[in-house]
Protein backbone atom coordinates (compact mmCIF):
# COMPACT_ATOMS: atom_id res chain seq x y z
CA UNK A 1 0.00 0.00 0.00
CA UNK A 2 1.01 3.46 -1.15
CA UNK A 3 0.27 6.86 0.73
CA UNK A 4 -0.07 9.90 -1.20
CA UNK A 5 -0.56 13.51 -0.07
CA UNK A 6 -1.05 16.68 -1.49
CA UNK A 7 -1.86 20.02 0.22
CA UNK A 8 -4.59 23.34 -0.59
CA UNK A 9 -6.63 25.59 -0.46
CA UNK A 10 -9.38 24.09 -2.46
CA UNK A 11 -11.66 27.48 -2.07
CA UNK A 12 -14.61 27.40 -4.51
CA UNK A 13 -13.61 23.67 -5.87
CA UNK A 14 -13.33 23.31 -9.28
CA UNK A 15 -12.24 21.05 -12.45
CA UNK A 16 -8.64 21.92 -11.63
CA UNK A 17 -9.03 20.79 -7.85
CA UNK A 18 -10.81 17.71 -9.04
CA UNK A 19 -8.16 16.81 -11.55
CA UNK A 20 -5.40 16.67 -9.53
CA UNK A 21 -6.89 14.48 -6.85
CA UNK A 22 -8.15 12.08 -9.57
CA UNK A 23 -4.65 11.55 -10.91
CA UNK A 24 -3.03 11.17 -6.73
CA UNK A 25 -4.93 7.49 -7.57
CA UNK A 26 -2.54 6.68 -9.63
CA UNK A 27 0.55 6.95 -7.43
CA UNK A 28 -1.01 4.92 -4.64
CA UNK A 29 -4.00 3.54 -2.69
CA UNK A 30 -4.42 5.58 -0.03
CA UNK A 31 -4.68 9.40 -0.30
CA UNK A 32 -4.13 12.10 2.17
CA UNK A 33 -5.06 15.89 1.21
CA UNK A 34 -4.27 18.64 3.96
CA UNK A 35 -6.62 21.54 3.29
CA UNK A 36 -5.48 24.59 4.86
CA UNK A 37 -6.97 26.25 7.60
CA UNK A 38 -8.24 29.98 7.34
CA UNK A 39 -5.59 31.09 9.92
CA UNK A 40 -2.81 29.57 7.22
CA UNK A 41 -4.74 31.27 4.77
CA UNK A 42 -4.19 35.02 6.38
CA UNK A 43 -1.09 33.64 6.80
CA UNK A 44 -0.24 33.41 3.06
CA UNK A 45 -2.15 36.23 2.20
CA UNK A 46 -5.36 33.98 0.69
CA UNK A 47 -8.57 35.47 1.15
CA UNK A 48 -10.86 32.36 1.02
CA UNK A 49 -14.73 32.34 -0.05
CA UNK A 50 -15.53 29.41 1.61
CA UNK A 51 -14.60 28.67 5.53
CA UNK A 52 -12.09 25.09 6.24
CA UNK A 53 -14.85 23.23 7.76
CA UNK A 54 -17.08 23.52 4.20
CA UNK A 55 -13.38 22.94 2.14
CA UNK A 56 -12.51 19.85 4.30
CA UNK A 57 -16.23 18.59 3.86
CA UNK A 58 -16.18 19.07 0.51
CA UNK A 59 -12.83 17.30 -0.29
CA UNK A 60 -13.73 14.66 2.48
CA UNK A 61 -16.45 13.60 0.20
CA UNK A 62 -14.58 13.57 -3.19
CA UNK A 63 -14.18 9.97 -4.28
CA UNK A 64 -10.63 8.40 -3.54
CA UNK A 65 -9.92 10.75 -0.67
CA UNK A 66 -9.39 8.78 2.82
CA UNK A 67 -7.74 11.06 4.76
CA UNK A 68 -8.19 15.38 5.35
CA UNK A 69 -5.92 16.60 7.55
CA UNK A 70 -5.65 20.62 8.43
CA UNK A 71 -2.93 22.72 7.07
CA UNK A 72 -2.09 25.18 9.30
CA UNK A 73 1.82 26.12 8.78
CA UNK A 74 4.32 26.03 5.93
CA UNK A 75 6.69 23.59 8.51
CA UNK A 76 4.14 20.75 9.29
CA UNK A 77 5.31 18.78 6.20
CA UNK A 78 8.28 16.74 7.26
CA UNK A 79 6.06 15.69 10.51
CA UNK A 80 2.97 14.97 8.61
CA UNK A 81 5.21 12.47 6.12
CA UNK A 82 6.51 10.80 8.95
CA UNK A 83 3.20 10.35 11.18
CA UNK A 84 1.44 9.04 8.32
CA UNK A 85 3.83 6.77 6.22
CA UNK A 86 3.55 9.03 3.45
CA UNK A 87 5.60 7.28 0.44
CA UNK A 88 4.64 10.22 -2.14
CA UNK A 89 4.33 13.93 -1.90
CA UNK A 90 2.11 15.66 -4.81
CA UNK A 91 1.57 19.34 -5.93
CA UNK A 92 0.93 20.76 -8.93
CA UNK A 93 3.78 22.23 -11.02
CA UNK A 94 2.94 25.97 -10.42
CA UNK A 95 5.19 24.54 -6.50
CA UNK A 96 8.08 23.21 -9.51
CA UNK A 97 10.94 22.98 -7.00
CA UNK A 98 9.77 24.65 -3.77
CA UNK A 99 9.57 21.35 -1.87
CA UNK A 100 12.40 19.18 -3.30
CA UNK A 101 14.04 19.28 0.34
CA UNK A 102 11.26 16.56 0.98
CA UNK A 103 12.95 13.69 -1.07
CA UNK A 104 15.24 13.09 1.72
CA UNK A 105 11.43 11.99 3.22
CA UNK A 106 9.83 10.31 0.14
CA UNK A 107 9.30 10.67 -3.17
CA UNK A 108 7.94 14.54 -4.61
CA UNK A 109 6.19 15.04 -7.84
CA UNK A 110 4.74 17.86 -9.80
CA UNK A 111 1.75 17.26 -11.76
CA UNK A 112 1.27 19.90 -14.43
CA UNK A 113 -1.76 22.04 -13.53
CA UNK A 114 -5.07 22.10 -15.38
CA UNK A 115 -5.11 25.16 -17.98
CA UNK A 116 -7.23 27.65 -17.49
CA UNK A 117 -8.72 27.55 -14.41
CA UNK A 118 -8.23 28.76 -10.82
CA UNK A 119 -9.73 29.87 -7.96
CA UNK A 120 -8.41 34.05 -8.29
CA UNK A 121 -9.77 33.41 -12.25
CA UNK A 122 -13.04 32.27 -11.35
CA UNK A 123 -12.88 35.28 -8.63
CA UNK A 124 -11.95 37.88 -11.59
CA UNK A 125 -14.71 36.44 -13.97
CA UNK A 126 -17.60 36.69 -11.39
CA UNK A 127 -16.27 40.45 -10.58
CA UNK A 128 -15.58 41.10 -14.49
CA UNK A 129 -19.70 39.73 -14.76
CA UNK A 130 -20.92 41.69 -12.15
CA UNK A 131 -19.24 44.90 -13.09
CA UNK A 132 -20.82 44.47 -16.87
CA UNK A 133 -23.91 43.79 -15.68
CA UNK A 134 -24.25 46.71 -12.99
CA UNK A 135 -23.19 48.83 -16.29
CA UNK A 136 -25.93 47.51 -18.37
CA UNK A 137 -28.31 48.63 -15.98
CA UNK A 138 -27.31 51.60 -15.83
CA UNK A 139 -27.27 52.38 -19.23
N1 LIG B 1 -4.44 22.92 -9.28
C1 LIG B 1 -4.33 22.29 -10.53
N2 LIG B 1 -4.90 22.88 -11.64
C2 LIG B 1 -5.55 24.05 -11.53
C3 LIG B 1 -5.70 24.70 -10.27
C4 LIG B 1 -5.11 24.08 -9.16
O1 LIG B 1 -3.73 21.23 -10.66
N3 LIG B 1 -6.06 24.59 -12.64
C5 LIG B 1 -3.82 22.32 -8.13
C6 LIG B 1 -2.73 23.24 -7.54
O2 LIG B 1 -1.52 23.11 -8.26
C7 LIG B 1 -2.63 22.72 -6.11
C8 LIG B 1 -4.08 22.26 -5.80
O3 LIG B 1 -4.74 22.15 -7.09
O4 LIG B 1 -1.76 21.60 -6.04
C9 LIG B 1 -4.81 23.24 -4.93
O5 LIG B 1 -4.69 24.49 -5.56
P1 LIG B 1 -5.25 25.84 -5.00
O6 LIG B 1 -4.12 26.80 -4.83
O7 LIG B 1 -6.15 25.62 -3.87
O8 LIG B 1 -6.16 26.27 -6.28
P2 LIG B 1 -6.04 27.45 -7.28
O9 LIG B 1 -7.21 27.35 -8.20
O10 LIG B 1 -4.69 27.50 -7.91
O11 LIG B 1 -6.24 28.72 -6.31
P3 LIG B 1 -5.72 30.23 -6.41
O12 LIG B 1 -6.13 30.78 -7.73
O13 LIG B 1 -6.40 30.92 -5.26
O14 LIG B 1 -4.23 30.17 -6.24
Amino acid sequence: MKTVITYGTFDMFHIGHLRLIQRLKSYGTRIIVAVSSDDFNRIKGKKVFFPYQQRKEIIANIKGVDLVIPEINWEQKIEDIKKHKVDVFIMGDDWEGKFDFLKEYCEVVYLPRTKNISTSQIKQSINQMRQSNQSKGQA
